[in-house]
């Protein structure tokens, strides 16, 4: 797809690798740039700066929201599903709770956004949706388990919806980043790329027609790892 003339919507734009994605899309120049956030005031910095960029309301747990976003953003052309939670929450013993928070963010919110904006798309000629997933996918991290299998199944819909949205010109990506030096993962203490760095993987995947994208070293290395030995890969995963 050609991100030069697209006009775009990114969840959870207002920070980390969202905000990211938003300022990339800018400078790849898109027509117009729809910025999705829960807290629309957190997205002022990015409204002020370009004529280009409308804010949205957008909470990826109300059905109703997503709806009116679909509306709101008639002309959208590149889906970008990157708002999403992470609950430090293990599937023995984790609060149960968040473990569905993450699985209604990651899976049902993504879901709710392809349903919601497949006939934009369409209507639209076509185009493409990019599905934030997780390096987590092939190797779940207990500690996060509930989120591994959010991102599992969201995986897992992006293979269904690829073969489903083919025939009506949508391209759908599904991208699996290791550790990225954002919010969500601050307190681990490990080598993490930057979200400019991967937002721009992000977007040359995406114009390349990359189905899978490997964003970043870890996200590369580990790949390559579950592909040699699927079983080392889990083992190393659930050492983190
Ligand atoms: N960081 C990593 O190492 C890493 C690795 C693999 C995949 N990812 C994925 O990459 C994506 C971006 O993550 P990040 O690292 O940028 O995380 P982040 O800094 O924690 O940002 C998460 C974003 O998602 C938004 N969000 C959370 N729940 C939402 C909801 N119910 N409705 C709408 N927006 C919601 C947040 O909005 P608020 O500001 O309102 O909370 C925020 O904008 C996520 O899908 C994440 O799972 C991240």
């Amino acid at each position: 797809m050609d991100i030069k003339g697209s006009v775009a919507l990114v969840t959870g734009a207002n920070r980390g690798l969202g905000r990211a994605l938003a300022e990339h899309l800018l400078n790849h120049d898109v027509a117009r740039l729809y910025v999705a956030a829960r807290r629309p005031e957190s997205l002022d910095g990015l409204v002020a700066r370009d004529s280009r960029v409308v804010p949205v309301p957008l909470d990826l747990t109300d059905p109703a929201q997503i709806e009116r976003a679909a509306v709101t953003a008639a002309d959208t052309t590149l889906l970008i599903n990157n708002g999403g939670s992470l609950a430090f929450a293990d599937p023995l013993a984790g609060d149960l709770a968040a473990i569905e928070l993450d699985l209604r963010t990651n899976f049902f919110g993504t879901l709710a956004m392809v349903r919601a904006f497949t006939p934009v798309l369409e209507r639209n000629g076509g185009g493409a949706i990019v599905n934030l997933l997780s390096l987590v996918v092939f190797g779940s991290v207990p500690a996060m388990g509930g989120y591994s299998a959010s991102k599992a199944a969201a995986a897992s819909a992006t293979q269904a919806l690829r073969a489903q949205l083919a025939s009506r010109g949508i391209t759908v990506h599904g991208v699996f980043p290791g550790a990225v030096d954002t919010d969500m993962i601050r307190a681990f203490p490990i080598p993490k790329t930057s979200p400019t760095d991967v937002a721009a993987a992000v977007l040359a995947g995406v114009e390349a027609g990359t189905e899978n994208i490997f964003p970043d070293p870890m996200a590369e290395q580990g790949y390559r790892s579950w592909r040699t030995d699927p079983s080392a890969f889990e083992r190393s995963m659930a050492a983190m």
